[in-house]
């Protein structure tokens, strides 16, 4: 008799993802204007790169605290703080090793095995598949498209949150649609979830990518008691352009903090200390603000550039959203968004994501990143018009 050295069944029924599907039938091309991935195609403020090279220079290469540097955490509670008009202690801040590693580490503090979990959808692949991983059944709630609008039919996800469903998983504003949600929506399940016990995990990482002319998108924490079942999760990824430093934190109710070190300490035990240090620079330094500022005056003008070339197609469906950096969109006459996405990229050289990595809500749909200096979309949408042209 033989064993065969398999994964476990959990693992080996988790999805890959559809979009390195892609990215890897464009190797070995050189010539791919790509905007497959969710990141800035500019590297990280000077002057971030200048802290953290700074404490690499002192010789900061040592473990941190489970919770990362005490001053650091105290940054991030005045700083979400400030932006929400909140009074945040720094006891609640857990910094995590990225912000998919704080989605991880708040699935395996409340989530059991056969818990049932509500996702919004589509979503971003990975915070879907993470309680899939802890061994929880996820439950996908679609937004539907109203008015030309992402919409989030708030009674029926009412109806779906039964006292069964242990946890409910949110992302506002949205990967990939950009949906951002009302202050008033956050409220009304914010309430529902306290009455029933349901955990509320708010994925907030594009909270500052927001283009209604504030601040910031609104937060649930803005509704929240400190006991509340409540978890949010943050990143320094996307605001500050640090998606390589792998850097991100969860804001936690003070009751659970006496156990969040050990599963920390069991994922990663800590963060670098020179990469908290630049993210300190990135909140406390002034030209923090400024970074975040010309990053989504930048944004606002690619968007608006993505937008008229697709709309000039005239045969382009794109939802309206206020927030994140994606423009997510189907072709008429092109539902097969796996098919698209291959041909786009092996034969006119254009990297967009498919829709259906975010889901089945997403099939027929593509995801294009704008994050880009406006000639780089400008050279995207001609490519685009070739296919159409073609196809
Ligand atoms: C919705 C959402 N949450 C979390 C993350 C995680 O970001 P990171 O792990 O780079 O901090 C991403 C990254 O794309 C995202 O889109």
């Amino acid at each position: 008799m033989s064993f065969s050295p398999t994964v476990r069944p959990t693992v080996a029924a988790l999805t890959s993802s559809r979009i390195r599907d892609i990215a890897n039938a464009a190797m070995g091309k050189n010539d791919v204007a790509a905007f497959w991935f969710g990141e800035s195609d500019e590297p990280t403020p000077d002057f971030i790169r200048e802290a953290a090279q700074t404490a690499l220079t002192e010789g900061q290469t040592f473990y941190t605290h489970n919770l990362g540097l005490p001053e650091l955490r105290e940054a991030i509670a005045d700083y979400e703080s400030r932006l929400h008009g909140v009074s945040l202690s720094s006891s609640r801040i857990a910094v995590t090793g990225s912000g998919v590693s704080a989605l991880m580490i708040a699935g395996q503090l409340v989530l059991s095995p056969g818990d049932k979990a509500v996702v919004v959808t589509p979503i971003w692949p990975n915070i879907a598949e993470g309680p899939r991983l802890i061994g929880a059944e996820v439950i996908r709630h679609p937004l539907t498209i109203r008015n030309g609008r992402w919409t989030l039919d708030i009674d029926r996800l009412i109806e779906t949150l039964t006292p069964d469903i242990a946890f409910l998983i949110l992302n506002a504003p949205n990967n990939p649609t950009g949906f951002t949600m009302t202050s008033e929506d956050q409220k009304a399940i914010l309430e529902h979830c306290r009455k029933h016990g349901i955990w509320l995990l708010s994925d907030e990482v594009y909270e500052r990518l927001i283009f209604d002319g504030t601040d910031a998108a609104p937060s649930m924490i803005r509704h929240a008691e400190p006991e509340d079942r409540l978890i949010l999760v943050n990143s320094f990824s996307k605001a500050w352009r640090m998606t390589g430093w792998r850097l991100g934190w969860l804001t936690l109710p003070e009751a659970m903090m006496p156990d969040v070190p050990k599963v920390i300490e069991y994922n990663t035990s800590c963060a670098p200390a020179f990469v908290q240090k630049g993210a300190l620079a990135a909140l406390t330094d002034r030209r923090g603000e400024d970074a975040v500022n010309a990053l989504k005056a930048s944004l606002g003008t690619a968007r608006a550039t993505l937008l008229e070339g697709l709309a000039a197609t005239g045969r382009i469906e794109v939802p309206d959203a206020d927030g994140a950096m994606y423009a997510f969109f189907r072709i008429d006459g092109h539902p097969n968004d796996m098919a698209v996405a291959k041909a786009l990229v092996t034969d006119y050289g254009l990297g967009l994501a498919p829709g259906s990595a975010f889901g089945p809500e997403g099939d027929g749909w593509l995801r294009w990143c704008y994050a880009a200096k406006p000639e780089r979309i400008a050279e995207g949408v001609e490519r685009l018009n070739r296919f159409l042209a073609a196809n």
